[in-house]
């Protein structure tokens, strides 16, 4: 009786602990402003061969389109800022769009969604009062051809769509966008069961203050973080940092319910002089870290059991770009197809290839030996404690990591080694690390029903009250660690 108790309570304690944290998805961003790219059949090939199963095009473009037939890759498709007066004016207008440009290709060709614009708040045509027309007039064309369950409508916002960024926890929108535009356009996406598609770029906000951002925060790297001020979370990284900026702007419109797309974000791997941080080395530790920690599951601080959805950007160096150097210079691939960098960009890849580098980048080093977890930072992800979690649940959990789940919990006992610093949240990351690594870091093992999330950077060995922190300018960081 006491067993079968005992069993059921672990049954319990086991389905309310590990509400599984889904993986993310990668998908690639597609351009094309260049005149020496492959056919789109050879893209679409390199795509299979590299094991990517979604892509992001800026137009509709017939040849890639069928090209993408048949290929089981899901398609984002776009429709361009030009059109969006006349899609907005005329009901049939749109529905001749979505006739020629949709439903030809569809189902064959997987289109997920319609990206009904792009960065139009800053469109220097000022399109703005046509977005929310346009979305609903091309959903109603959707619905005539009973498309609008398969297929979603969003619009790719910038993060200048903010007023307010740092710290996260004040992101707000722009005063003068959120009445017009903001609120309409989220009630749409509410409403059809759609998603916001946000453009962030952590080199941009890294370049214009190299000096008061850390590299290491903005690529993934080891750091240790910065905590906000307003809500106590740690920020490791600059990217987690932005998109909370954005929920913080949505949470304060009532929009907590409505999920967020990645629809860019990356890193050039050539810039002009004054790009600092634009380098080869920089673009693989940024795409190769981000992907590692899109697959292992997770979200952010502020989302923790929001799985990251990420289009990179992009697939190609692209040519016919205008501007500074590096906007020619975000591919993961030559237009010969001869990869920039290598980075791994499948499940398959991360959890076959134990030589990652911290850097990002795969190399050929020997792996740990079986049953030794390495001491370095190759091909690592580690498990934390999500302090936003509440003391509650982090105890809960820490019991659980350190009794049923078998983690090795005697560092952290009274006198032993890790014991110091003595607070529950470094506690907790010691047990939740250990249960993960135990688990071989598999799906789900980093999650603790939302107390934990995966790290792809050591966590901080040395106690805080030995750093000193500045939070101040744009973002927060660290000035100087004194010992
Ligand atoms: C949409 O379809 C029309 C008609 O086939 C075509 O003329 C137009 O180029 C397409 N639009 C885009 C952006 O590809
Ligand atoms: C198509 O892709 C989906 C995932 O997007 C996968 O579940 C399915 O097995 C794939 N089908 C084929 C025929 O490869
Ligand atoms: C764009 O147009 C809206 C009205 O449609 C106006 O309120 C806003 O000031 C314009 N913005 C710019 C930057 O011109
Ligand atoms: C699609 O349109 C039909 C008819 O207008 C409507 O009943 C249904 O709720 C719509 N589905 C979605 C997911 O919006
Ligand atoms: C990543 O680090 C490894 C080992 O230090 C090095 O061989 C490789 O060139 C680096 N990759 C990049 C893109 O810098």
């Amino acid at each position: 009786m006491a067993t079968l108790t005992l069993i059921s309570h672990s049954i319990l304690v086991l389905s309310l602990l590990f509400t599984f944290a889904d993986a993310g998805s990668i998908g690639i961003n597609y351009g094309r402003v260049a005149n020496d790219l492959p056919s789109p059949s050879k893209v679409v090939e390199l795509l299979k061969s590299q094991g990517i199963d979604r892509v992001k095009l800026y137009d509709t473009d017939s040849g890639v389109l069928t090209a993408l037939a048949n290929s089981n890759i899901s398609v984002v498709v776009a429709l361009p800022n030009e059109l969006l007066s006349s899609v907005a004016a005329d009901q049939s207008f749109a529905d001749n769009w979505v006739q020629a440009n949709i439903s030809q290709y569809y189902p064959n060709t997987k289109i997920e969604a319609i990206a009904v614009g792009n960065e139009v708040f800053v469109d220097p045509k000022n399109t703005t009062k046509f977005l929310v027309p346009a979305m609903k007039n091309i959903q109603t064309s959707l619905a005539k051809n009973n498309l609008n369950s398969s297929i979603k409508l969003s619009s790719p916002v910038a993060l200048s769509a903010l007023q307010s960024s740092y710290p996260s926890s004040s992101g707000s929108f722009k005063t003068e966008l959120i009445e017009p535009v903001i609120k309409p356009m989220l009630d749409f996406l509410r409403q059809t069961g759609s998603y916001l598609m946000v453009n962030a770029y952590p080199f941009f906000a890294y370049v214009d203050n190299s000096n008061s951002i850390s590299l290491e925060y903005a690529l993934f790297k080891t750091n240790p973080g910065t905590v906000d001020s307003g809500n106590g979370l740690r920020y490791t990284s600059l990217f987690d940092a932005q998109l909370d900026a954005v929920f913080a702007a949505m949470n304060a419109l009532g929009y907590n319910d409505v999920k967020v797309v990645v629809s860019e974000t990356g890193w050039p791997s050539k810039g002009d002089e004054k790009e600092t941080g634009a380098s080869q080395a920089n673009a693989a530790a940024y795409n190769g870290n981000l992907v590692r920690r899109v697959l292992t599951g997770g979200g952010t601080p502020l989302r923790p059991q929001d799985p990251l959805n990420v289009y990179l950007f992009a697939l190609f160096n692209e040519n016919q770009k205008t501007g500074p150097t590096s906007e020619r210079n975000y591919g993961l691939f030559y237009p010969t197809e001869e990869k920039v960098y290598d980075i791994p960009l499948t499940t398959a890849e991360l959890n076959g290839d134990q030589s990652t580098m911290a850097n990002g980048s795969k190399a050929q080093v020997a792996p740990a030996p079986a049953g030794e977890v390495s001491s370095s930072s190759v091909g690592q992800t580690w498990c934390v404690a999500n302090v936003n979690a509440g003391e509650e649940k982090l105890q809960t959990a820490l019991d659980y990591a350190c009794g049923e789940g078998g983690a090795d919990c005697r560092p952290i006992q009274e006198g032993a080694t890790c014991y110091s610093p003595n607070t529950l949240e470094a506690h907790a990351s010691y047990a939740f690390n250990s249960y993960y690594q135990k688990k071989t870091r598999g799906a789900g093992s980093c999650d603790f029903g939302g107390a934990a999330y995966v790290v792809t950077q050591p966590p901080m060995r040395v106690p805080y009250r030995l750093l000193n922190w500045k939070d101040e300018g744009e973002f927060g960081y660290l000035v100087k660690v004194q010992y």
